[in-house]
C-alpha cells in the first residue's frame, strides 16, 4: 500500500523550488502509480524551473521504479519500469518525488541487467530520438536484433549534430542499430566514445567549414537531426545535407535562417511531451487529442512493444554515460546549476530517490 503522503521538489514563488510533502497521485484510467527510485536530468527541468511552472507544481520527467499499483492495467505490482512524465507543468504528475503517476502505454520495461540510472535516462533523451528519428524522419524501425547490422558504403546515411549530449548518444545508437552510417558532431575528447556507440564519423563542431564539408563526403545525406537546435546550428545542419537537400528535425523553435538557407530542405520540428498522450499547450501550440493519440501510437513500437526492453536487455544499447549525484531530491537544485552553468558534458545527471 502506498501512504498518502510523499516528498516532492516543487517549483516555489520566484521561480525557486522546495522539498515539500505533498499528496501521492491518484492514476486515473489506464494509468499506474509508480515508487520512484531513480531519475536523471534534462534541461527542461530547470527551464521549467527558472521561467514556466507556476508554485507547487511537481518538477523532473525522467525516471525508473517499480509499479506499486497496477490500477487495472496489465503491468504487475513490482514490474520495473522507465519513462518520463511532464514534469513542471501539474500538481500531481512529476518525477522527482517518492511516487508518480503514469500511463501504462507510455513506459518501457527495465530488463534486470540494466542500470537504474541508465534505464532512467530513457525517458525524455531517448524517447526524443525516436520520435525524431523514427517518426519525423521516417527512417526504418530497428529490429528486435541482438547484433548490429553490417553497414556497407551503400548504408543510408544519418547526420546527428551534438552526438554527445544526451538526446545525441540515443540518436547515434539508435540510427547505428537501425543500420545507419551516422555521422556526428562532437568536441574532440568526445569522439571515441561517440565511435564505440557507432558513430561512422565524428566531426569537431567548432572546425571552419564543416557544413561544406560533410556535405561534399555524404552526397546522399538527406536526413538530420540537430540536438542542440539554436545560436545557428539549424542552419549548419541544413548547409550538410546533401546535393538532394532533406529534412532537418530540431528540438526548438525552427530558426528562420535555417527555413531560409536552402529551398530544398525542410526544418521539421518535435516535441517529446506529444508522445504521451494527454492533450497540453506549449507556449502558442496546442496539442489535441488527435495528435498526440497519434504520437502515443507511433512510440508503442519503442514501449509497449519493447524496442526498447529488447536493445537493454541485448547490450546493445547503452543509454546515457551516467554521473551519479548525490542528496536525493534536495540535491536537484544543485543538478539545475550544474546544467545551466554549461558543464554538461557527455553525461546524464541521476539522482537516487527511494
Ligand atoms: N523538443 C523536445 O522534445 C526536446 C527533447 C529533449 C531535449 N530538448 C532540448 O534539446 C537540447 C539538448 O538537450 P540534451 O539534454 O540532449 O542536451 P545536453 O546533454 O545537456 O547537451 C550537452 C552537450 O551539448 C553539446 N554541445 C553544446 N553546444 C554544441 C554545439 N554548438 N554543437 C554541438 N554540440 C554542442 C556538448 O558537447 P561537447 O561536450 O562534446 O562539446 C554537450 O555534450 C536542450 O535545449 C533541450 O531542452 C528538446
Amino acid at each position: 500500500m502506498a501512504p498518502s503522503q510523499m516528498k516532492a521538489l516543487v517549483s516555489a514563488p520566484d521561480h525557486t523550488t522546495e522539498v515539500k510533502e505533498v499528496s501521492v497521485p491518484k492514476p486515473e484510467a489506464g494509468e499506474v502509480l509508480i515508487k520512484v527510485s531513480t531519475v536523471t536530468l534534462n534541461p527542461t527541468d530547470w527551464k521549467h524551473a527558472a521561467f514556466m511552472s507556476t508554485p507547487s507544481q511537481i518538477l523532473g520527467c525522467d525516471f525508473c521504479g517499480t509499479v506499486q499499483d497496477s490500477n487495472g492495467t496489465d503491468l504487475a505490482v513490482g514490474t520495473k519500469v522507465a519513462g518520463f512524465v511532464h514534469g513542471g507543468k501539474y500538481e500531481d504528475r512529476g518525477s522527482f518525488a517518492e511516487y508518480l503517476k503514469a500511463r501504462a502505454d507510455t513506459l518501457s520495461k527495465v530488463p534486470a541487467n540494466v542500470d537504474e540510472a541508465v534505464a532512467s535516462s530513457v525517458g525524455i533523451a531517448g524517447y526524443t530520438a525516436a520520435q525524431a528519428l523514427f517518426s519525423r524522419l521516417e527512417l526504418n524501425l530497428p529490429s528486435k536484433t541482438d547484433t548490429l547490422p553490417a553497414l556497407d558504403s551503400n548504408s543510408p546515411k544519418l547526420l546527428v549534430w551534438a552526438g554527445s549530449s544526451s538526446v545525441g548518444q540515443y540518436a547515434v545508437q539508435l540510427g547505428r542499430i537501425a543500420g545507419y552510417h551516422v555521422i556526428t558532431t562532437a568536441s574532440p575528447k568526445n569522439h571515441e566514445y561517440l565511435k564505440s556507440i557507432g558513430a561512422s564519423e565524428t566531426y569537431d563542431y567548432r572546425q571552419e567549414a564543416l557544413p561544406e564539408l560533410i556535405s561534399k563526403q555524404n552526397p546522399t545525406l538527406s536526413g538530420a537531426l540537430d540536438c542542440i537546435s539554436e545560436g545557428g546550428t539549424q542552419s549548419l545542419c541544413a548547409r550538410s545535407l546533401g546535393s538532394s537537400g532533406g529534412t532537418v528535425v530540431v528540438l526548438l523553435k525552427p530558426e528562420k535562417e535555417a527555413i531560409e538557407v536552402r529551398n530544398d530542405v525542410k526544418i521539421v520540428h518535435t516535441l517529446v511531451y506529444s508522445v504521451l498522450g494527454h492533450p497540453f499547450a506549449y507556449g502558442k501550440a496546442a496539442y489535441d487529442e488527435a495528435t498526440v493519440s497519434a504520437e502515443n501510437a507511433k512510440l508503442q513500437a519503442f514501449t509497449s512493444q519493447g524496442i526498447f526492453r529488447h536493445l537493454f536487455a541485448s547490450g546493445l544499447l547503452r543509454g546515457n554515460v551516467i554521473k551519479h549525484m548525490d542528496g536525493g531530491l534536495s540535491g536537484i537544485p544543485q543538478g539545475f546549476k550544474y546544467m545551466q552553468e554549461g558543464k554538461v558534458s557527455l553525461e546524464k545527471l541521476a539522482y537516487r530517490i527511494g
